[in-house]
């Protein structure tokens, strides 16, 4: 199977939190192809989690070999780091065909998506990272090419513009979006199959870091497995990163063995809590509470006082806080929950109604 990769993926600058956030860090981007590809599982046998989806992608796999059919569009929604890609991946390689990756900001031209579509072959997959960001045109190509494998080519312009057809080898397009509502329902209405990701719990991702510290060479306790797992945001490509920054802690410090005091000491180290907050998380509850007495407070107002961009505070900060239940989202905005405020050492209002 190969694996290509196309365009720029244009991230924002390194900072010290994408440690913790599920975002690929530029060097990820670049390095995906040594460190990651040699963890990232191989077949649907070797992944670990997402069990309900797991069990639909085998059936899909089944049926399309047993028709000699490619697989149905698949669209897969979902906060980022839960694994659209591996997932994508493994599909590729069960099927035996290639798998060509994408996003939608490196879609910018027509001729972007015309020159992939046009390099398929019969039952290649197609996987469009971030596909709720595609522009119009680009958009507008695709539904001809998902929906019967015609590319439509506007040749010439104005009044002696002619529409060619060109066609297309079967291919399946795998679309992956962490907001799925911002897809126009033209677009969500050609996957033939909307999948959802979920987050991790505890005994999923201890087994991914065993299985990668295994790969990894890196000898590795239950108990040390079970502190980087707790600190991880039910995600597997925070619990990969945060194994190899205890790795190395453990080198540096001579350590033979990653044992649960020495991931504690690491990751204490590296200013990510029990529950796998960093600084900005906590950044965000403590301006919440502090500046806005709890909430509800708006997403602009939100990332104007925390000097944050809200598109990153919604992508991938807010997720995991809604999900541990330390953010609410209602009409009127933002509000820190009881569990936010007891998790910082802070006294809300209602905490002291309980105590007199
Ligand atoms: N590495 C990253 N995600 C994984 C998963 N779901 N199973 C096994 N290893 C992984």
């Amino acid at each position: 199977m190969a694996i290509k990769r196309s365009g720029d993926n244009p991230k924002p600058a390194p900072r010290g939190e994408d440690l913790l956030t599920a975002a690929k860090t530029p060097q990820e981007e670049k390095s995906a192809d040594a460190a990651e590809e040699k963890i990232r599982p191989q077949t649907l046998a070797d992944y670990i989690g997402q069990k309900d989806l797991k069990e639909v992608l085998g059936i899909v796999i089944g049926a399309a070999k047993a028709r000699q059919d490619p697989i149905d569009h698949l669209l897969l929604y979902g906060p980022p780091g839960l694994g659209k890609t591996t997932l994508s991946l493994i599909l590729a390689k069960e099927m035996g065909v290639n798998c060509k990756i994408t996003a939608a900001p490196a879609l910018e031209r027509p001729r972007d998506i015309t020159g992939l579509l046009l390099s398929l072959q019969k039952g290649d997959i197609l996987f469009i990272d971030e596909i709720h960001r595609l522009n119009r045109l680009t958009e507008e190509l695709l539904y001809p090419a998902m929906e019967d494998y015609r590319l439509d080519i506007t040749m010439g312009k104005g009044d002696s513009a002619k529409i060619r057809s060109l066609a297309l080898a079967k291919f399946t397009l795998i679309g992956a979006t962490t907001k799925v509502g911002s897809l126009t329902a033209p677009l969500r209405d050609r996957f033939g199959l909307i999948q959802r990701l979920r987050f991790y719990d505890l005994e999923e991702l201890r087994r991914i870091i065993l299985r990668s510290a295994q790969i990894l060479n890196a000898a590795i306790t239950a108990d040390g497995a079970e502190t980087i797992a707790l600190r991880s945001r039910g995600t597997p490509r925070v619990a990969n990163r945060l194994l190899k920054r205890v790795r190395d802690y453990a080198q540096v410090k001579g350590s033979s063995e990653i044992t649960s005091e020495l991931a504690t000491a690491a990751l204490d180290l590296y200013q990510v809590d029990k529950r796998g907050l960093d600084w900005t998380d906590r950044l965000l509850l403590t301006t919440l509470i502090e500046q806005f007495q709890g909430g509800p407070a708006g997403l602009e107002a939100l990332a104007a006082a925390t000097g944050e961009d809200r598109k990153t505070i919604e992508d991938v900060y807010e997720p995991y806080l809604l999900q541990i239940g330390y953010l609410n989202r209602t009409p009127r905005g933002r509000i820190a929950t009881r569990a936010a405020y007891l998790h910082l050492g802070l006294t809300a209002p209602f905490l002291l109604d309980e105590l007199f």
